[in-house]
């Protein structure tokens, strides 16, 4: 089984990842290779943020790696929180403080639709590719559920009528943005020699 460097640091992203991937590679997270800095996220892209993640990574630890950014896109908003989504309240990155953000600008709204879209950059062999996932779905008023992380307890993915909050993490994976891109990275994977 190869292993593959899953550049975060975000314990909730490793699991539904390598939940996804657990039969295929062996995923490592960045602690539990031995690196604890704050990888940045300078750019104002997603895209963008992802492919530094990676490189940041690579250059590290030569090894193959690949790194994922993802954004919480409302359309009212004109797609914030979007690339801003972690620090959407202040720059510490506070879950509660942005859906207390989130929600107030929404307040008036009647249009409450959003997607969640997640990019993965991959850098095997020293080359680059780029995978993308997304979910559509709505912004409910109040919080629901204790499951999951960051905005995961007002989002209702189109198709169910529960927010990702009150979903087990492979019910979650049944409309993930996350889960969409890796099933992309993993099959690309399988593709090459
Ligand atoms: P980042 O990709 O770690 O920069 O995440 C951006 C922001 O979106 C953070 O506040 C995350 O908590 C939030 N976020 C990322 N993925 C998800 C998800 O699957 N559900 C809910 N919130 C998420």
């Amino acid at each position: 089984m190869g292993t593959l460097i899953f550049a975060t640091h975000n314990e909730n992203k490793v699991k539904e990842v390598a939940s996804v991937l657990k039969h295929r590679f062996e995923i490592k997270s960045l602690s539990q290779i031995g690196i604890t800095q704050e990888i940045e996220e300078p750019f104002n892209s997603i895209k963008e943020n992802a492919i530094e993640k990676a490189r940041v990574i690579h250059l590290l630890t030569g090894q193959d790696c690949f790194a994922e950014d993802t954004g919480l896109e409302v359309s009212v908003l004109n797609g914030e929180p979007g690339v801003k989504s972690a620090r959407y309240a202040g720059e510490n990155r506070d879950f509660d403080a942005n859906i207390d953000k989130l929600l107030a600008n929404l307040e008036e709204a009647a249009d409450r639709s959003a997607r969640f879209v997640t990019i993965i950059c991959l850098i095997r062999n020293g080359e680059q590719q780029i995978f993308e996932g997304e979910c559509k779905g709505t912004i409910i008023a109040k919080k629901r559920g204790t499951g999951g992380f960051g905005y995961d307890s007002i989002f209702v993915p189109d198709g169910d009528n529960r927010t990702f909050a009150e979903m087990k993490m492979e019910e979650k994976n049944n409309y993930s943005h996350r889960k969409k891109a890796v099933e992309k990275l993993a099959t690309y994977l399988q593709l090459q020699p």
